[in-house]
């Protein structure tokens, strides 16, 4: 992608504003925690490894306005900062991943001077910028044996650059195979209601040539019976140690497509994303967001005033819904809980 998601300079975090694509392409500026909150809770960033990314630098911003602070009361404020931060959207468990790393940093150093925690702290959320590039360009590459010369593929909600913090994750595999020279298409769901799919995948793979169609998401039931799909890849937000898996509403109404009609269905996800603590979906926390997502479009009232509304951004697809998992250290094939427990650590 021609923009950067994320990058931190001289003290201010920049996010390209994915609220106001494909339209207007312009950069949100963070310079202080509670701007990195808004940023994730508002969606000016959103995917997984992207909100993860963006926080780490919230614990940096956190730790550089309170530095001035006894080492107590300089703690009890990071760490409430951090609670703030990992509360702005429940449920990818890349956030608080990614929070935690930073506390562990924090908690290990919290002896030195501030200059050089502070210092620690901004190089290690740097790292993990640096590691999320490189984990998706490994997950490609895993991802592409599994993608079939010529294929048709249909994916869900945006997995790309603007998901995380380059390259993406099921569009990471998807730009691998196309760069492969696989001659593969591309079916886009729009992804209601917040069109992650029209505006953002849409825009990502418009802007590099890579052949699309973009299909409302009620399109997809009859694309994949008809038999014009041969692979759904889709990212996640969560992913449970059994294997079930949070990710976009409208996911597992595609994986129940898929094992129907017998369509390979992979999740494409680093291992960051896999949460070990829960045994399996039904602890996975669903975020609901306003109903203005689903009775406005663009300020525009759609639906009749006080019309009650129930906006799940996420759902979870079962285990034995999902043909594989794409991860940075390798695909991982059912039984999902014994094959998973092995990437642990
Ligand atoms: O609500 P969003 O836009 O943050 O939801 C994003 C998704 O569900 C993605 O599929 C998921 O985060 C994986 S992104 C690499």
């Amino acid at each position: 992608m021609k923009c950067k998601t994320i990058e931190f300079k001289d003290g201010v975090l920049k996010l390209i504003d994915q609220r106001k694509l494909p339209g207007i392409v312009n950069f949100y500026e963070a310079r202080t925690y509670k701007e990195v909150e808004f940023a994730i809770a508002d969606m000016v960033v959103r995917g997984a490894p992207a909100i993860g990314a963006t926080a780490a630098y919230g614990v940096y911003l956190a730790a550089l306005e309170f530095k001035d602070l006894n080492r107590e009361d300089f703690l009890v404020k990071v760490f409430e900062a951090d609670k703030e931060l990992a509360a702005a959207r429940p449920t990818a468990v890349n956030l608080t991943w990614a929070i935690r790393r930073m506390e562990k940093l924090l908690k290990a150093n919290q002896d030195k001077s501030r200059d050089e925690l502070l210092s620690l702290l901004l190089k290690e959320a740097d790292k993990i910028v640096r590691e999320d590039i490189e984990i998706n360009k490994k997950m490609a590459r895993y991802g592409n044996e599994i993608v079939p010369e010529g294929a048709t593929v249909l994916t869900h909600c945006n997995t790309g650059a603007l998901a995380t913090v380059d390259y993406g994750t099921a569009l990471g595999v998807i730009r691998e195979a196309h760069y492969s020279g696989k001659n593969i298409q591309v079916y886009a769901d729009e992804t209601r209601p917040r069109l992650q799919g029209a505006r953002l995948t849409a825009f990502e793979l418009v802007e590099e040539g890579i052949p699309v169609t973009l299909i409302a998401d009620s399109v997809a039931a009859t694309l994949i019976r008809d038999g014009k799909i041969d692979l759904i890849l889709v990212g996640a937000d969560r992913i449970a140690a059994n294997g079930d898996t949070a990710n976009k509403i409208g996911t597992y109404m595609l994986s129940e497509l898929a094992l129907k009609f017998a369509v390979p269905f992979y999740i494409v996800a680093p291992t960051s994303t896999i949460d070990f603590e829960i045994v399996n979906g039904k602890e996975i926390e669903i975020e609901e967001r306003s109903a203005e997502e689903v009775t406005h479009i663009k300020g525009v009232r759609i639906a009749p005033e006080g019309i009650k509304v129930y906006n799940p951004a996420f759902d979870v697809t079962p285990a034995e819904n999902i043909t594989g998992i794409i991860t940075e250290k390798g695909i991982v094939l059912p039984p999902f809980r014994e094959e998973l427990a092995k990437l642990k650590g």
